[in-house]
């Protein structure tokens, strides 16, 4: 750049024309920075004869305060222009529609518990609940199986590695219940259980059971059945009936597995649907949580089972994969 305006016009015209904030600091380096052509000039004044110094020094000034003034123009204008496009990028249509949240709802296992929970509240019971991970005393030891005893084998299950392992079965409750419980009480524990099974349309290693606990002076079989009796009667109406049938589990003798008839609402058939197991809570149970005298009854089932049939699922499996084109079927079933 000379000292004649037409040097001057090129620079101005330059930083008019600046595409974007980089090319103007670019500019501005040229121009204005320590090594630009100005300063040069500036630098150079010394060597000028005393009598010319002044007017030539008026006339860089003159120049500097014009290109400062043209850079910061052209910067604002630049500035103007990034935001007048991030605005438009980033415009909010507020007429759009919204997205509606889809209102959730709850879980047919859910709605299935919270039934069971119904119906025994209403009949006197309380509601406990215990830890999914549990000791072997609790899941076996107090539930009368003996170390290496065979029926520990249908119910396998996780272990971890400082021996405590995942409950199979809602069962270790009445152990805890009885030792912090003076009877007579009623009782009822919904929970998650756990079992290395191999996984197929009706077992899952992951499910739900409820138990039950009744413990009172001369509780008998009759009160068992009986208790049975009203929870199919609050499930299934008029016209259901019961079924014991003999088995063995350690922790109750005598000991059934029990199944309510019932009218499949899908078919119309009658059947059996086949639930749990039931029994006389074993004097060794009473025992090991420090009770004596005292007689009780329990039963424990699986909470998938009253679910799967009656509303005709073909496989358990649909409970846990939270596919929501099985579960908004159930959506307020109950
Ligand atoms: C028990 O778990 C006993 N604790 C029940 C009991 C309680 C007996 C109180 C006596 C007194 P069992 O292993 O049979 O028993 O399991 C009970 C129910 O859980 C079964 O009838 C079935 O409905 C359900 N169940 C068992 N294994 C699975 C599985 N892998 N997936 C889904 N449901 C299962």
């Amino acid at each position: 750049m000379n000292d004649t305006s037409g040097g001057v016009g090129e620079a101005l015209a330059a930083i008019a024309a600046a595409p974007d904030l980089t090319a103007l600091n670019d500019l501005r380096v040229r121009y204005l920075g320590k090594k630009g052509e100005l300063t040069q000039r500036l630098k150079e004044l010394g060597s000028l004869p005393p009598e010319e110094r002044r007017a030539a020094g008026q006339v860089i000034n003159a120049h500097k305060q014009a290109i400062e003034n043209a850079l910061a123009e052209r910067k604002a204008a630049l500035e103007q222009a990034a935001m007048t496009a991030t605005l438009a990028r980033e415009a909010v249509d507020v007429t759009l529609p919204g997205m509606a949240p889809e209102p959730g709802g709850l879980h047919l296992l859910t709605l299935v518990t919270n039934r069971l929970l119904d119906v025994f509240t209403s009949l006197g019971y309380e509601v406990a609940v215990g830890p999914e991970l549990e000791t072997d005393h609790y899941n076996f030891g107090a539930l009368n199986f003996p170390p290496d005893h065979p029926a520990r084998d249908t119910q396998d299950t996780f272990w971890t590695t400082d021996g405590r392992l995942l409950r199979t079965h809602t069962s270790p409750m009445q152990v805890r219940y009885l030792e912090t419980h003076e009877p007579p009480f009623k009782l009822v524990v919904p929970g998650k259980v756990f079992r290395n099974e191999a996984v197929d349309v009706t077992h899952e290693a992951q499910f739900n059971q409820l138990e039950a606990l009744v413990v009172g002076e001369r509780i008998t079989m009759a009160d068992l059945r009986g208790a049975i009796n009203e929870m199919a009667l609050a499930l299934f109406g008029a016209g259901t009936k019961t079924r014991l049938l003999p088995t063995y589990f350690p922790f109750v003798e005598p000991g059934a597995e029990f199944a309510i008839w019932w009218t499949n609402p899908r078919t119309g058939k009658q059947e059996w649907l086949e639930l749990g197991g039931c029994g006389m809570v074993h004097p060794n149970v009473f025992k090991a949580a420090g009770h004596e005298g005292v007689t009780g009854f329990a039963f424990g089932f699986g909470i998938e089972r009253l679910a799967l049939i009656p509303y005709g699922i073909p496989d358990i499996r649909y409970f846990h994969q939270s596919d929501l084109r099985v579960l908004r079927q159930f959506r307020g079933a109950l």
